[in-house]
């Protein structure tokens, strides 16, 4: 077997351990790592003369990043998670036995099952830099520490450690010390081994005065009490297994030996590894892996086209979010081309929505600088012959894109890359207008684009695949999470919505009252439910959407015939200011059947609604890749990320094999 962990004794007695997981990035806990420190463990039980060891890693920049999330994420059964439980614990009370110090010499990540190993060493030095950060992230991916973490870590920090696991805190070396986490610390430039070899010896010339302090956990109960009502106010009221089964790992493992509380984070990470919710946070960071970095979208070896120069055709709601994420992330100079009266509003609002952001810190440079590089015009000029890249974002009218697409390639360049941002016109249909359709494609943001992370990358039927590597490379330039998906009415996003609001606004015609439907999704995990979203984005939205699909919803009908648009756009929707239900909208929902509902059964049909148009759209080939549409309801809806997306809650719930029979995630 490849062995990860390589043991060397110096003259002195001294051993030292190093470790690689040859050919992976980062080293992560996987059934061979565990294997591998256990041999370990024999190696040195049978190794006389010891009279210290050190642990580092053989990589330049990481200690342990952790458990294997894919190992993980694959356990089915209970026994299985108790096998590889009673592997990572045996190991360190194998380790913890060894009557010579044992230190963790950490440089770059030490996370998770990373930090949990450190801490079962006798003490810990940590190099500074950029790379290292120590903590137990395991909340954020639907776990918790189940190597010891929950147990090792407030014995040796007090209390500070529950808020350290339940937000899944991480920190460079210099606060762990601070913290009490890590011993010493050795500078950038120190030699880490030489700085770990001398603490053994201190420690064992009983000079190294380790702090080591007794912490006093009678006020354990309240605290517990505090932090738990601390994560429902963060999850606003619903079951998060993770966090919820560390905090009863805390706090009943302090009240009882180390051993014994031990014992019961086992029996409670056996319980959280097998939920849905910590297999779908495990995708969830998974796709989020993926996207983080759209370069590596791109076909491979390909080299992007220089972005000198940018320009927003429209300078209306979309026009300005765009010209906002380029002029702050990126050093692209803007133009941007709209009406003469449009022209210093939108100057304006972007100017304030950066005040905004320089009064919170966010960017990196003053207003004044970056407000320098926009330029707002309402005729074509010379500069357009310098622009590389154009979005547009003008009136969602076919006639007025066409006049747009006409004007525009006769004052551009001929290599220069256009994408629409259309919501609902096919990037096919829009290719005739262009010059070089192969050049052309589309950029679909969402508002506020600000606040939004994800884009849609969309590829007509002529688009050419340069073009999607080109608008991947500048989705990453102004820092978005882009989707790639063939041209389709909604493309993902709207395309899983649309379908889910049709079936919402059928249950509510069956009698299932606004509150209800609402309530029941927002249990679910939705940011908000599907009514008040139909309110908030524009109730005339939706039912324009429906009657070009030759889909007449009556209650929309009803709603936006009698000029209610939604609160915010006509000042009368479904709702009132006070968050309630407006009585005077009562009397338009059409009303046809009645069937009660159960907050279960909405939930699963409007998931169903949206899983169905998912299958539908791999079928069709409008996304090669179902991650790419749990990416676009998690970052363009809000769709749950501790459910890992509609088509992976699918998978783990048992849906796809019943509608479909199959899964969609192999
Ligand atoms: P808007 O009505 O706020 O702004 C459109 C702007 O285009 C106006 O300022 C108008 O003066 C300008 N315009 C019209 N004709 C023009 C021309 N010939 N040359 C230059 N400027 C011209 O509309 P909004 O909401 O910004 O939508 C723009 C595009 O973005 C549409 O295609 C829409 O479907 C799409 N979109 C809208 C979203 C939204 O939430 N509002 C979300 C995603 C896409």
């Amino acid at each position: 077997m490849e062995k990860i962990f390589n043991l060397k004794v110096e003259d002195g007695g001294i051993g030292v351990a190093t470790f690689d997981v040859v050919g992976d990035a980062m080293n992560t806990w996987t059934d061979k790592a565990f294997l591998s420190f256990d041999e370990l463990m024999g190696e040195l039980e049978k190794t006389p003369g010891i009279k210290g060891l050190v642990f580092i890693s053989g990589k330049p920049d990481n200690f342990f990043a952790g458990a294997n999330l894919k190992m993980i994420a694959d356990i089915e059964k209970a026994d299985d998670v108790r096998k590889m439980l009673d592997l990572f614990h045996g190991s360190f009370a194998r380790l913890n036995a060894f009557k010579y110090p044992t230190i963790a010499a950490i440089h770059g990540h030490c996370l998770g099952g990373g930090l949990e190993f450190a801490l079962a060493c006798t003490a810990r030095i940590a190099k500074e830099g950029k790379s290292t950060l120590i903590g137990l992230p395991e909340c954020n991916v639907g776990l918790f520490p189940g190597g010891g973490g929950t147990q090792r870590l407030p014995r040796l920090i007090g209390y500070p450690a529950l808020e350290m696991i339940l937000k899944g805190t991480m920190m460079p070396a210099a606060k762990a010390y601070e913290a009490g986490i890590v011993d010493r610390l050795v500078p950038t430039d120190g030699d880490l081994l030489a700085e770990a070899k001398k603490l053994v010896l201190e420690i064992n010339a009983g000079t190294a005065n380790l702090k080591r302090p007794t912490h006093d956990f009678s006020q354990i109960d309240a605290i517990a009490e505090m932090a738990g009502q601390g994560i429902l106010k963060a999850t606003k009221g619903r079951y998060i297994p993770g966090p919820t089964l560390a905090l009863k790992s805390i706090h009943e493992g302090l009240k009882v030996s180390l051993e014994a509380g031990l014992a019961l984070e086992k029996a409670n990470f056996v319980e959280v590894v097998l939920t849905n919710q910590a297999k779908g946070s495990i995708n969830t960071f998974f796709i989020k892996g993926m996207t983080d970095k759209p370069k590596a979208m791109m076909t491979k070896g390909f080299q992007p086209k220089p972005l000198n120069m940018a320009a927003v055709l429209g300078f209306g709601t979309m026009g300005r979010g765009i010209a906002i994420d380029i002029l702050r992330n990126t050093q692209i100079p803007v133009l941007v081309k709209d009406v003469p009266e449009a022209l210093e509003p939108g100057k304006a609002f972007v100017r304030k929505i950066l005040d905004g952001m320089a009064e919170k810190k966010r960017l990196k440079e003053p207003v004044d600088s970056i407000m320098g590089r926009l330029t707002a015009v309402s005729e074509y000029t010379d500069a357009f012959k310098e622009v590389d890249i154009v979005i547009e974002a003008v009136f969602e009218d076919i006639h007025v894109k066409e006049q747009v697409y006409e004007e525009l390639c006769k004052a551009v360049k001929d290599d220069c890359i256009i994408a629409s941002n259309t919501s609902s016109i096919p990037i096919t249909a829009m290719a005739k207008y262009v010059t070089h359709p192969e050049r052309f494609g589309g950029v679909h943001f969402f508002s506020p684009v600000w606040l939004m992370q994800l884009v849609e990358v969309i590829k007509g039927e002529q688009t050419g695949q340069d073009t999607i590597d080109n608008l991947l490379n500048f989705s990453a330039d102004i820092r978005k999470r882009p989707i790639v998906c063939r041209d389709n009415a909604g493309f993902v996003v709207n395309a899983l919505l649309f379908p889910m609001l049709i079936e919402t606004f059928r249950y509510l015609e069956e009698g299932n009252a606004i509150e209800k439907i609402d309530k029941a999704m927002l249990a679910f995990g939705m940011p908000v439910g599907p009514i008040r979203l139909t309110d908030e984005v524009g109730i005339d939205i939706p039912y324009k959407i429906f009657k070009g699909m030759g889909i007449r919803q009556e209650t929309l009908a009803n709603v936006v015939e009698a000029g209610r648009l939604g609160l915010k756009k006509s000042g009368k929707g479904f709702f009132l200011k006070d968050g309630t239900v407006d009585p005077e909208v009562l009397p338009l929902i059409g009303k046809r059947t009645t069937r009660d509902l159960t907050p279960e059964q909405i939930q699963e049909g409007l998931i169903q609604a949206m899983v169905k148009t998912g299958n539908d759209l791999l079928d069709r080939k409008v996304v090669d890749d179902v991650r790419m549409i749990d990416v676009g309801m998690i970052w363009g809806v809000g769709f749950p990320a501790d459910k890992g997306g509609p088509m992976k809650w699918a998978d783990l719930t048992g849906l796809s094999k019943q509608l479909f029979g199959k899964n969609f995630y192999k």
